[in-house]
C-alpha cells in the first residue's frame, strides 16, 4: 500500500484526488464550515497573533484555497502535502511536505487517515492470526504471524473470531493522529474520514480501490487509490461525531433558496441553489454525512 500510493510512480505521486473521487474538502461550502470552526477555535484561544490553520494531506489545495478567501489576514495558512504546490494557489498559502513543529490554531486532515498504509490481518484455518500478503496482480495469501503489538491491537479493537475474517490494523493511523494532535500546542486537531467503530466493523475488512470515479480491485501497482476505512474509536479523541451532526452544529445544511429569488435575481438564485445542493451532499446520511469528525483539543 505504501509503495503503491507513495513510492516512485505511486498513485499519489502522479494523480490528483479530484480526478478520481469527490471529497468534502473539494466543496466550497465545506470550507465555510471549517472556517466557522477555525473562528470558534481562534475565539477560544483569545485571537492570538500567531493563529494558524494547517491542512494536512491537502491534495490539490482546494480547502486551503477556499479558506484563503474566508479567513482574515491574521490567520496563517499552511498546507502539508507530498505533491508540489498548485500554481493557482495564493502566495499567502505556505506549502510544505512536513508537519509544522508547533501549531497554535486548527490542524485539519480530510481523508488522510484512510490513505495511511496499514497491514491486513487474516485468520488461518488453525485460528492463527497472519498478515495478508498481496502481489502486484492483487492475488492474496496468508503470510507470517502477526507480531505481539498488532495482535494486542486486534484483540482490543478488532477481534477476529474465525477463519476467513479480515481486519485492517489501525496502529499506523493512530501514529498519524498522534503526530497531528502532538503538533497542536494550543487549539484543535480535526480528522475527517470514512470509518467504523466496535459496533460496526466490516467483517471482511474495507480495503478497496478507486480509479476514475469508480470502485476497483485494490491492486497495489500504483494504478489506483487504495484506501481502508479508519477504526475511529481506537484513535483516542475528545469528540467523535458524524459529519452530518458536526456540520449541523456549524450551521449546515443551508436551505434551498425560495423560487421567487429566481425571478428577482437569477444569478443569486443559481449560486444559492448550488450551495444548498452541495450542502445536502455533505450531510447526506448515506454518503459524506456518515463520515466521522474526530476532534481533539490537547491541553499544553
Ligand atoms: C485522499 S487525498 C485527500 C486530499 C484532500 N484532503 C481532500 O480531501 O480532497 C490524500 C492526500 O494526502 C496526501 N498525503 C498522504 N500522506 C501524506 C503525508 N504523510 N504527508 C503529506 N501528505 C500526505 C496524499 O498525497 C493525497 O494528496
Amino acid at each position: 500500500m505504501d509503495r503503491a500510493l507513495y513510492g516512485p510512480g505511486g498513485f499519489y505521486r502522479r494523480e490528483l484526488p479530484r480526478h478520481h473521487f469527490s471529497t468534502s474538502a473539494q466543496t466550497p461550502v465545506f470550507a465555510e464550515a471549517v472556517a466557522r470552526l477555525a473562528d470558534a477555535v481562534d475565539a477560544g484561544l483569545g485571537r492570538p497573533e500567531a493563529f494558524e490553520v494547517v491542512d494536512v494531506g491537502a491534495g490539490n489545495g482546494e480547502l486551503i484555497g477556499h479558506l484563503d478567501s474566508l479567513l482574515d489576514e491574521r490567520a496563517r495558512l499552511t498546507a502539508v502535502e507530498l505533491r508540489p504546490k498548485p500554481g493557482d494557489l495564493p502566495e499567502r498559502v505556505n506549502w510544505q511536505s512536513h508537519l509544522p513543529d508547533r501549531v497554535v490554531g486548527l490542524v485539519v486532515a480530510c481523508e488522510l487517515l484512510d490513505n495511511v498504509p496499514c497491514d491486513v490481518a487474516v485468520v488461518d484455518p488453525e485460528g492463527g492470526l497472519r498478515y495478508e500478503e498481496v502481489d502486484e496482480h492483487g492475488e492474496t495469501r496468508p503470510g507470517g504471524p502477526v507480531d505481539d503489538a498488532d495482535a494486542k491491537w486486534l484483540d482490543e479493537w478488532w477481534p477476529l473470531p474465525e477463519p476467513g475474517r479480515r481486519a485492517e490494523i489501525g496502529r499506523p493511523r493512530e501514529r498519524m493522529w498522534e503526530a497531528l494532535t502532538g503538533r497542536v500546542a494550543s487549539g484543535t486537531a480535526l480528522a475527517i474520514d470514512y470509518g467504523h467503530t466496535r459496533a460496526d466493523r466490516p467483517e471482511a475488512g474495507s480495503m478497496s480501490g478507486f480509479r476514475g470515479g469508480g470502485t476497483v480491485r485494490p491492486v497495489p501497482d500504483g494504478s489506483c487509490d487504495i484506501t481502508a476505512h479508519v477504526a475511529v474509536d481506537a484513535l483516542g479523541s475528545d469528540r467523535l461525531v458524524t459529519q452530518r451532526e458536526a456540520l449541523r452544529d456549524l450551521g449546515l445544511p443551508v436551505e434551498r433558496p425560495p423560487l421567487s429569488l429566481a425571478y428577482r435575481d437569477p444569478t443569486r438564485y443559481a449560486v444559492d441553489l448550488a450551495r444548498a445542493s452541495a450542502s445536502a451532499r455533505l450531510t447526506d446520511p448515506g454518503g459524506l454525512g456518515a463520515h466521522w469528525w474526530i476532534l481533539s483539543s490537547p491541553v499544553a
